[in-house]
């Protein structure tokens, strides 16, 4: 039995309370204990509080860490993730740069088709290499779960090595991984002009192989008319659904109230990216108790002003997820700070409604709610002590990553380097 407490936390932010995903003005309310303590017990928190009443339970044993009047935060879920890809795109990053759009690139044979050639590729040990060097970037943002997904290999060989490349870095312990199956995510080069014949290996090769090995809790597709459309990703979806998998579906980025609504018909667990949706859309979601997970970094990165209306649907009562969308086309990015920056200048969220988007909420999205996303006693010890005074630090200080320490159920898996 090992027992730890965390002590000399000026912030100790539990987002305790109601166990449901929150909305509305329920997302401004963190329950901050100030000068808080954490005691936690083989791996798990035993108990939430003010520093005093803490340290009168410890028995003599317990190991101590003094978080230095720094404030403490359960570990972010990050809910949305495409961490296994060989290369990266930062010369496409260029040209985009230079006047190219992210559509005409991937209709070039570029965007997603390129890293997929690049990661079919890649020796499993280069991708898991390269999910270790990443691993590493999350966790200096203060994430410690990230819901993961494949879909750089489209072909049953390919998506099988980086599904069991994320479950090699799972078997790591220093990040959680949720495993989302994502065949669906583009056409590959060798089934242009044959999305159908490429959607049947998909529903009767990918998947079936995928829950046999038990490689994937979720399923997602990505659902535009130009890539795959209701149809197809209907036809996707329902056959995951069938196999046992959650839904999740790449929606609305481009085109108006087109997955959303698909993802409402399903009960799809969320439905990401909304950049295009309409009110309609958010009705629908709402009265399907999905999702929304919203990816400003992405929006950031591809150079667009097109951001999601946080606002409106936290007013409608959808409960809002935060999330980096971590991939090599549009969104390099790790850090959930960085995300909160952008929430809070484009998105008008606060840096309190971002921390319940990205903790609480985002653990009911990947189904863990009862495990992670707040400090209870019961949950797993999954937190990070931030190098901030306060908890708005987060969203105000931009372009840093501010975790000092991370662990994951109990045991630190990272150290800011130099302390
Ligand atoms: O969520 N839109 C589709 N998928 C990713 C991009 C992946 C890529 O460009 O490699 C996204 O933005
Ligand atoms: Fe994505």
């Amino acid at each position: 039995m090992t027992d730890i407490a965390i002590l000399n936390c000026r912030q100790l932010v539990t987002l305790a309370g109601a166990p449901d995903a929150r909305s509305g003005p329920a997302m401004r309310e963190l329950a901050i204990i100030a000068d808080g303590a954490l005691q936690v017990r083989d791996g798990r928190i035993v108990a939430a509080g003010p520093r005093g009443e803490i340290e009168r339970a410890l028995s003599a044993d317990t190991e101590i860490v003094d978080a230095g009047g720094r404030i403490v935060l359960p570990g972010f879920i990050d809910a949305h993730t495409h961490p296994v890809f060989a290369g990266n795109r930062a010369a496409e990053f260029e040209r985009r740069v230079d006047g190219a759009t992210y559509a005409e690139i991937a209709a070039s044979g570029g965007g997603i088709r390129a890293t997929v050639r690049l990661t079919r590729e890649a020796s499993a040990d280069t991708l898991l290499a390269a999910g270790r060097r990443y691993e590493e970037w999350f966790l200096a943002g203060g994430t410690t779960t990230i819901e993961a997904k494949s879909g750089y290999g489209l072909s049953v060989d390919g998506e099988i090595k980086i599904l069991r490349t994320i479950r090699q870095l799972a078997d790591g312990g220093r990040l959680r991984y949720v495993p989302t199956f994502l065949g669906a995510h583009e056409i590959p080069d060798e089934y242009r002009g044959r999305i159908d014949d490429y959607v049947d290996l998909v529903i009767h090769e990918m998947l079936p192989r995928v829950a046999e090995e038990n490689l994937a809790e979720y399923c997602d597709v990505f659902c535009e008319p130009s890539v795959f459309h209701v149809k197809q990703a209907r036809t996707v979806l329902r056959t995951a659904q069938a196999l046992g998998l959650g839904l999740r579906v790449h929606a609305d980025q481009f085109s108006a109230d087109y997955g959303s609504l698909l993802a409402s018909e399903l009960h799809a667990a969320t439905a990401d990216h909304l950049e295009s949706s309409t009110p309609a859309a958010w009705a629908a979601l709402q009265a399907a108790r999905v999702q929304p997970v919203l990816l400003p970094a992405s929006v950031y990165h591809l150079g667009s002003t097109r951001y999601p209306a946080a606002r409106r649907m936290i007013e409608l009562g959808l409960p809002v997820v935060l999330a980096t969308d971590f991939n090599p086309g549009s969104s390099p990015t790790a850090s959930m700070p960085m995300v909160f920056s952008l929430a809070a200048t484009q998105m008008k969220m606060t840096p309190a409604e971002s921390i319940t988007a990205a903790t609480i909420n985002a653990a009911h999205s990947v189904g863990r709610a009862h495990e992670i996303g707040s400090l209870e006693p019961g949950k797993l010890a999954d937190f990070a002590i931030h190098d901030c005074d306060d908890y708005r630090e987060l969203a105000y200080f931009f372009g840093r990553d501010s975790a000092l320490a991370v662990y994951v159920g109990g045991r630190r898996v990272y150290r800011r380097a130099g302390d």
